[in-house]
Order: C-alpha cells, then sequence, then structure tokens
C-alpha cells in the first residue's frame, strides 16, 4: 500500500552538500515530443517533484544537468538550480560529470537525482542523509524491494549480504534478473572519493558511462557501499513509459488526496476528485464527484464544488458553489454561485455574492458584488457595478471583427432580455434597457433604453 508522504523535516545539518539532477534525457521509451522530465505529473513537471523534495533538504549548492530541450527544463524550473548543460548524452555518468566544475571545494557529499523518479519524499531523503552521516561510506545508495524489478539495475550482494555492485538489466543474466533489490537511482557520495573514481568510469558495451558503475569502484577501492532500503517502494518508481508515468500519477494523486482530507476537506467520491500537486483548499469545503481543481488554484472555506467542475488557475474566496462548470483564470470573491453549465474564462472576476446561473460565459471582466447573470448570457471586456441585474440572453457585442471593446454598466443597472451592448457603450447607473434592445449608444443614468437601435427614453438626457 502506497501511503501519503510527508514533507516535514528536521534536523541539524553536519555535512555541506550538493544536489545534481539528472534531466538531459530524450526519454525515447515515452515515443513523445516532450523531454521525459516534463511529463506532468499531477499537474507539475516530474522533474519539479523532484526538485522540491530535495530542496526541502536546503542543500548548500544545487544543480541540474540538462541537454534535450535545456531551454524547456530551465524555464520549468526557474532560477533556483544552476543548470550545466550535457551537449551529448552519454550516460549517467556522464551528465554527472558535467557538474563537476561548479562544485565547490566546501561540498563533503554529493546526492545525485535523477529528473524521472517524481515520487521521491523529503523524509527518505533525509534518512539516506542520515545513513551517509553515520558512517561516511564512499556511497549510500537507496535500493527497494519490487514485485516486477524489470528495467531497473538489480543490487548484487555476496554471502555476507554486502553490496557489490549494480547490474544493469540489459546485461544482467537470468539469476540476476530474479534478484528483487532494485537500484531506485538515488546516491549520496563521498566528494572526495567521488570525482577522481567517476573519471575511472568506462564506457560500456552500449557506448553509455554508468553512474552505477561507482559502486563496483568503490567495492574494488576497499570502500564501504551503505544501503538504504526505502520503506514504500512506491517512493522509488522511475518513469521511463507512459505506463509508469500514470502509475506515478496515480499514485501521488491519492497522496495530494490524502493530505486534504486530513486537513479538513469532504471528498464524497475521492476516487473522482482530481487536485493537482499547488492547489490549496480551505476547511469543510466540500469536493462532489468529478471535481478538477487544477493548476494554481486556491479554494476557500466551506465551499461546494461539483459535480463536475473544473476549476483552474482560479481564486474561490469561502462558501462558493459551483455546479458542473468550467473556471479557467477567474477570481471568484466569497459566496459566489456558478451553474449549472456556466464557463467563467481568463480575466473574470467576480464580486461577493455574485449569481450565475445557467448557461453564462464571462471573459476579462469584473461584476460588483451582488451582481446576478441567470441565463443564457454572455460578458466580455465588461465592467458591471454593484447589485447588476443582467437579463437572460444578454450579449456584450465586444469584437468588432478588428477589435475588442470595453462595456460598462454601471450601480443596479437593470438589462432587459435579450439586450445587445454594442461596445464601446456605458449604460449609466440604474438605468434599464427594454427586451430585446441593441444598445449602440452610452446610456445617461437612471434612464430607459428600448428598441433597435436602442433610444433613451428622456431625450434630454440623452448621449451627446
Ligand atoms: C537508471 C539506472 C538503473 C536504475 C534506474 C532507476 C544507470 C546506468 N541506470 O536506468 O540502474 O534502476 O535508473 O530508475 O544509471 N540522463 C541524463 N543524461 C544521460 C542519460 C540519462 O541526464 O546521458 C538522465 C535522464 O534524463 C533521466 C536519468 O538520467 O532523468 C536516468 O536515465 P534513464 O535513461 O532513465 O536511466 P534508466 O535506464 O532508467
Ligand atoms: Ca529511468
Amino acid at each position: 500500500m502506497c501511503t501519503p508522504g510527508s514533507f516535514i523535516f528536521s534536523e541539524v545539518i553536519i555535512l555541506e552538500f550538493a544536489v545534481i539532477i539528472l534531466a538531459a534525457g530524450e526519454g525515447t521509451r515515452m515515443k513523445s515530443q516532450r523531454p521525459k522530465v516534463l511529463h506532468p505529473v499531477a499537474g507539475l513537471p516530474m522533474v519539479s517533484h523532484i526538485l522540491r523534495a530535495a530542496v526541502a533538504l536546503d542543500p548548500a549548492q544545487f544543480i541540474v544537468v540538462v541537454g534535450h530541450e535545456a531551454e524547456g527544463v530551465r524555464s520549468a524550473l526557474g532560477d533556483e538550480p544552476t543548470y550545466v548543460e550535457q551537449v551529448e548524452q552519454l550516460g549517467t555518468a556522464h551528465a554527472t560529470w558535467q557538474a563537476r566544475n561548479h562544485i565547490a571545494d566546501s561540498i563533503e557529499a554529493v546526492l545525485v537525482l535523477y529528473g524521472d523518479t517524481p515520487l521521491i519524499t523529503t523524509d527518505t531523503l533525509a534518512a539516506m542523509r542520515r545513513r551517509h552521516m553515520a558512517t561516511r561510506p564512499a556511497i549510500t545508495v537507496l535500493t527497494a524491494h519490487a514485485e516486477d524489478p524489470t528495467g531497473y539495475g538489480r543490487i548484487i550482494r555476496d554471502a555476507d549480504n554486502r553490496v557489490l555492485g549494480v547490474v544493469e538489466e540489459a546485461v544482467a543474466t537470468d539469476t540476476q534478473k530474479a534478484i528483487q533489490e532494485i537500484n531506485p537511482g538515488f546516491y549520496i557520495f563521498d566528494a572526495e572519493w567521488f570525482w577522481p573514481a567517476l573519471e575511472r568510469v568506462e564506457k560500456s558495451p552500449a557506448g553509455e558511462y554508468y553512474l552505477t558503475d561507482l559502486i563496483e569502484l568503490a567495492v574494488a577501492d576497499g570502500r564501504v557501499v551503505e544501503t538504504l532500503l526505502a520503506d514504500d517502494p512506491c517512493e522509488t518508481l522511475g518513469v521511463n513509459t507512459r505506463a509508469q508515468l500514470a502509475e506515478a500519477e496515480a499514485i501521488i494523486r491519492e497522496r495530494i488526496r490524502q493530505r486534504w482530507l486530513e486537513a479538513g476537506v469532504t471528498m464524497i467520491d475521492p476516487s473522482s476528485t482530481w487536485i493537482d500537486a499547488d492547489v490549496s483548499i480551505g476547511v469543510d469545503t466540500i469536493l462532489y464527484p468529478d471535481t478538477y481543481l487544477q493548476g494554481q488554484t486556491t479554494v476557500g472555506e466551506q465551499c461546494s464544488l461539483g459535480p463536475g467542475a473544473l476549476i483552474r488557475d482560479s481564486v474561490v474566496g469561502d462558501r462558493c458553489e459551483i455546479v458542473f462548470s468550467v473556471v479557467e483564470e477567474a477570481v471568484l470573491e466569497d459566496e459566489v454561485d456558478i451553474g449549472p453549465y456556466s464557463h467563467l474564462r481568463r480575466g473574470a472576476h467576480l464580486g461577493r455574492g455574485v449569481h450565475i446561473g445557467n448557461f453564462g460565459e464571462i471573459k476579462n471582466s469584473t461584476l460588483g458584488p451582488g451582481v446576478k447573470m441567470g441565463h443564457f448570457s454572455y460578458l466580455g471586456d465588461a465592467t458591471v457595478g454593484e447589485g447588476v441585474n443582467i437579463g437572460a440572453g444578454t450579449i456584450t457585442c465586444n469584437y468588432d471583427g478588428e477589435n475588442k471593446h470595453r462595456t460598462i454598466i454601471e450601480d443596479r443597472a437593470f438589462i432587459g432580455s435579450d439586450t445587445m451592448l454594442v461596445a464601446p457603450v456605458t449604460v449609466g447607473a440604474a438605468s434599464r434597457t427594454g427586451a430585446g434592445s441593441v444598445v449602440t449608444r452610452n446610456i445617461p443614468p437612471q434612464s430607459l433604453a428600448y428598441g433597435v437601435p436602442a433610444r433613451v427614453q428622456a431625450a434630454k438626457d440623452s448621449d451627446p
């Protein structure tokens, strides 16, 4: 059973250490145009998960080795790490070697991680570091028990259970292939021994320099190789294929759900509730089935979301309700209710207590507190004041074929059903439009406009 990961960690740091993440490979087994380490898991590139787990250890130096689609990897990971380039992908030892000139002399230990193992937790990396500090071996390597070890390097031990080396699947004998203790690819190296040893790695028959060869080299040097068996084998999954990507996704999703259940969020059906890694949710919020909280989304307390809600990169206040609707890059203040079947798009900002009913679409528009838009309407590039009523079928005609124009509807205006607001246009405060009116000119405050094109009833106050 895979358990949720904990990211809480504290200990006295004794060794000055550096982290190197290898992320230069193409990932041909994914059959993708996108570099493997950028495939998202729970909405974040898989390499970001590893980076976060390692950053929490507070290393003195942080290096990411990039190569294939280097720019994409850099922009996904931001400025925090130092980047070094591996121009030709000649294997994991060769990739690690690229970082050597960037490592300070003061660094005593080097933690090397692969960019395709997104499930590792800070707790496990911290446990490795404790093990390493206890005896200061040449290498501390994490191992794991795999029911199906296919695809992983196998850990070879002698009769006294001492590690002798790692054998890659490609060159393993049948007896070695049956070994279920695998090398998931997490190592801490003693820096002094490590760099010269890395130079001694020889090319494999496949033309690559394998980092795993270092284990045999350490043994040959008479140095100790420590191992730590991972408590939870789920943490060590390596993603080489789409099937493994789906497996990683399922495990991370389950961890995230467990975290929010523990934090006081109700899920009617956790298995149909999808929460990305960076989402946050307030207490006593209820998530109904088929709800997707994606990207950088923040949800307040006591909300009721779903069934059938997709909310991406949005801010949802307290006590909001969203049913069968899509909300993207929008802000909802407290007590907003939406749906069924509405669509909020980029730049929709709904004030406190706004009600959006069936089949509404809102884009790049600010709605003041208490606005009601119950049925079949489109608001684009609009500024709508407090307490405005948008009648059924109201449309802002914001696009003239070349440019977008703004519509302003001032406080307490009442827009009659089927009104077309041909932008740029302003409807003054407390004004009304008649059903079916096509408003092509500004309407002054407290007036009635009606007809096609709409005329203002009080002629003397009409638009210049
Ligand atoms: C590697 C290990 C294997 C282990 C497995 C765990 C080696 C030789 N083998 O195999 O023992 O069981 O991981 O998941 O290390 N990379 C580069 N440059 C390169 C080659 C790889 O940056 O030239 C990066 C890749 O982007 C990837 C990581 O190193 O993130 C691992 O490479 P991959 O080819 O996936 O290694 P595996 O065959 O899985
Ligand atoms: Ca791999």
